[in-house]
């Protein structure tokens, strides 16, 4: 069973009220948080893994995101691999194809605030006896539209910081630790998402559980949300695509994913040789300089493997 966030907006997290709520209906949810009240959002995020952000943008910057990704979303053709639903449609690179998404988003100092409490890491080195003292932050990920179409199959509940590979312990004890969490991600919704067109659905608290803990259905609930509203998580956060129950609702999201500055190569070889060059090299070669995908979905483009596209080997008969 799925359990629905109240809808409209409202501060839903029952534990603020543990006294008047009996133990037995309680049913954990997401809070509500001004997107510029910093304290709260950070304090959302390391209790429940995630929070809906209020007024993060506004319902005319996200319909002016809509009109910059329509016509790719369009000219897009049913995925033919198991990675997306055949009713969904893309539009990858979104920061060069929505100025809007890279200004207004991208650019935001307020988000960007929020990804350095959780995701930058301040190091102190030795070079010979003297102490340097060094910090990295966070970079963009990734980012894309997908629309999800009437009919779409839902996804499976996964953590987004699989591609990192990163260990989770059980920290249900001790409550959250911070600077461990490798990534987070953000959810712009492109129309209201509600549970018949496939708000995302979540598992508030999951950011605390150990590898061995397997997300279930029934402990998930459904972030039903307005445009203008943005749903931002950790990695470790379990959570689910909602399938599009509708007959005729598409449900665009604008998603922007982000990780700390040190999930990267130290030397940047895609700036530095062509791709006609690298077509030159043994696939094995290709492969150890980072031109094939890490399993699960790492260094995709067009979700599509590097090599595919540089060997002329890219079928979209054969995708996973
Ligand atoms: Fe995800």
């Amino acid at each position: 069973m799925v359990i629905s966030v109240p809808f409209p907006p409202q501060a839903v997290s029952l534990s603020d009220k543990p006294d008047i709520m009996p133990a037995a209906i309680q049913t954990p949810s997401l809070q509500r948080v001004e997107f510029t009240d910093f304290e709260k959002v950070v304090a959302a995020i390391e209790k429940d893994g995630a929070v809906i952000l209020q007024n993060f943008t506004t319902p005319e910057v996200v319909e002016r995101v809509n009109d910059e990704v329509k016509s790719y979303l369009d000219a897009d053709k049913p995925w033919k691999g198991k990675l997306f639903p055949p009713e969904t449609r893309r539009c990858t690179r979104l920061v060069g194809r929505s100025d809007t998404v890279r200004q207004e988003w991208i650019g935001s100092d307020k988000l960007f605030g929020i990804l350095d409490h959780f995701l930058s890491k301040t190091t102190r080195i030795f070079y010979d006896d003297v102490p340097t003292v060094h910090t990295t932050r966070p970079i963009l990920s990734t980012a894309s539209t997908i629309d999800v179409r009437a009919g779409a199959a839902g996804q499976r509940l996964h953590r987004d910081d699989k591609v990192h590979h990163f260990d989770h312990l059980d920290t249900i004890k001790t409550g959250y630790i911070r600077s461990v969490d490798v990534s987070m991600s953000l959810l712009v919704p492109g129309v209201q998402s509600t549970e018949e067109n496939g708000a995302t659905l979540v598992i508030p608290g999951s950011h605390l559980w150990g590898d061995e803990r397997a997300p279930k259905r029934t402990e998930a609930v459904q972030a039903c949300m307005v445009p203008g509203e943005a749903l931002l998580f950790l990695g470790s956060f379990y959570h689910a695509g909602g399938a599009n129950r509708t007959a005729d609702q598409n449900r665009p999201v604008h998603g922007l994913f982000f990780c700390g500055g040190t999930h990267r190569a130290e030397e940047n070889v895609y700036m530095e040789f062509d791709n006609e060059q690298v077509k030159t090299w043994s696939e094995k070669e290709q492969s150890r300089m980072g031109y094939a995908t890490s399993s699960p979905n790492l260094g995709f483009v067009d979700f599509v493997s590097p090599m595919h596209i540089i060997n002329g080997t890219y079928d979209p008969n054969h995708l996973v």
